[in-house]
């Protein structure tokens, strides 16, 4: 078989560039083992955003006392709602599926590895040739010593997303971004719920300004999860009263019913057989790419999780994007030029906790930390008359930009809809906008947007 070009791996990264060229006229073969629409649409974003809103609800409802509304306790039907939850992924599954017929992509559902230059070897045994190869294998959860995923009682992710039980004690190894929003849904259902984090602060490995983890945490131990931070999980045990597990750091040892391991993931490029062609991932398993996302291997590119920096669906895809552009003009079709280096796109990133937590570019300490003379300006939710209207007073907004051009060079916010609410400021620091240009654009009133205008305005002193 021969095709223009041929993608390994059906999620965010893979689907979005197989797609792409599709449309731009290539004859593209996208091979994926698994389901399409990879770890993002199955296992990850969406079915945790879907078990994210229905929770939100529980919590929305226990909270509408205090606007003269009371509701009984809800039931939770965890079979009806595992049942929701995965109607929701399989909409996007076939959504995914209609894109790429309605492209002529050939979907071949098998296992794809480097067969050498514009060659890829299948698992049925066949070999597929393409004059150019994009590898989108995404990432894998990293396992812990003394932690195996086969280990009874011991969940993944993917465990956890299944809902087959709540438990009534639930421990959360590592308090990173799977952790904690995986912790709140948990909480939610009526889990107790502790989360271990080995390092002194909850998310220590994205860039937030200590006053935005300060509020998350407040809000977390309100809710009733139990923080241990700068404890590692070490070793566990079954015992007649559920798991035990003993940390480093920490002096107790914490009993729980299950537990969850959430501590990073890491690239799946073991498989790849990368040495066929001299592709040489780094120690952690990244491969390197340059601005065109082409590796060191001529003809043969890598995107998303695969490379190094944020794992997250919207950079694989936006790389999906630009590969698949790039590719199509090399191969004599009429494609948009991508401007700039695209390993240096602004990636916008969202937490879905209680409250959520959004940011983009930079944060005041790392503005500081590359010398960069930085002014900063907050605004409150709880000086916003919507964000009381909705109930919704924690938080904040914050802008920092640079003192001299007012160019904005990041935002975070931390509060109800900052997942929504960042992407303006996205867009801002991406276009190179200044504290003026959001300031000086009128927003609607009464809106939640209207925070970020509102901490434009404190950072130009008005
Ligand atoms: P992570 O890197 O965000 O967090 C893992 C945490 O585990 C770290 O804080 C680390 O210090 C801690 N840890 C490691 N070993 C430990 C031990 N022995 N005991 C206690 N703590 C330990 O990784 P996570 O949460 O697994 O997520 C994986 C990736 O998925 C992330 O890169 C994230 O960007 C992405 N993701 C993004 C989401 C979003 O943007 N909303 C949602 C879910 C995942």
């Amino acid at each position: 078989m021969a095709y223009d070009v041929v993608v390994i791996g059906a999620g965010p990264g893979g689907y979005t560039a197989a797609i792409r060229m599709g449309q731009l006229g290539l004859r593209v073969a996208l091979v994926e083992e698994r389901d399409l629409g990879g770890v993002c649409l199955n296992w990850g974003c969406i079915p945790t955003k879907a078990l994210y809103s229905a929770t939100k609800l529980i919590e929305r409802v226990q909270d509408a006392a205090g606007m003269g509304l009371s509701f009984a306790a809800p039931k939770i039907d965890l079979e009806r709602l595992a049942a929701w939850k995965s109607e929701v992924v399989s909409k996007l599954v076939d959504g995914v599926s209609s894109l790429l017929e309605a492209n002529d992509v050939d979907v071949i559902a098998a296992r794809g590895a480097l067969a050498g230059t514009g060659r890829v070897s299948l698992s049925t045994g066949e070999t597929v040739e393409a004059q150019a190869i994009v590898l989108a294998a995404g990432s894998v959860p990293v396992e812990i010593p003394g932690f195996s995923f086969e280990d009874d009682g011991l969940w993944t992710s993917t465990d956890a997303l299944e809902l087959l039980e709540i438990p009534e004690r639930l421990l959360v190894v590592g308090g990173g971004v799977i952790g904690l929003e995986l912790a709140s849904i948990y909480n939610r259902l009526g889990s107790a719920v502790s989360v271990l984090e080995m390092m002194p602060e909850i998310l220590p490995g994205i860039d937030l300004d200590r006053r935005t983890i300060v509020t998350l945490k407040r809000a977390l131990t309100a809710q009733g999860i139990t923080l241990r931070l700068g404890a590692a999980a070490q070793s566990h045990e079954t015992t007649s009263d559920g798991i035990v597990v003993k940390t480093r750091g920490d002096a107790d040892p914490i009993t729980a019913d299950r537990v969850l391991v959430a501590v990073g993931r890491r690239p799946h490029s073991a498989d790849l057989n990368l040495g066929k062609v001299g592709i040489e991932p780094d120690r952690r398993g990244f491969i390197a790419v340059d601005a065109s996302l082409q590796t060191t291997a001529e003809g043969i590119y890598a995107i998303g999780d695969l490379t190094d920096g944020p794992m997250l669906a919207h950079r694989a895809s936006a790389q999906g994007i630009r590969v698949a552009e790039h590719i199509a003009a090399e191969l004599g079709k009429d494609a948009p030029a991508a401007e700039g280096d695209a390993r240096e796109m602004i990636i916008p990133q969202a937490i879905f906790t209680d409250p959520e937590v959004a940011s983009v570019g930079l944060s005041e300490a790392r503005a500081k930390k590359e010398g960069i003379d930085a002014v900063v300006g907050r605004f409150s939710y709880a000086a916003l008359g919507k964000a009381l209207a909705m109930r919704e007073p924690q938080g904040f907004f914050q802008v920092v930009a640079e003192r001299d051009s007012g160019r904005l060079l990041g935002a975070q916010v931390v509060g109800a809809e900052a997942s929504n609410l960042i992407a303006e400021a996205a867009v801002a620091v991406a276009q190179g906008l200044t504290l003026s240009a959001i300031a000086e654009t009128v927003h609607a009133h009464p809106t939640l947007p209207e925070g970020l205008k509102e901490a434009a305005e404190n950072a130009l002193g008005r």
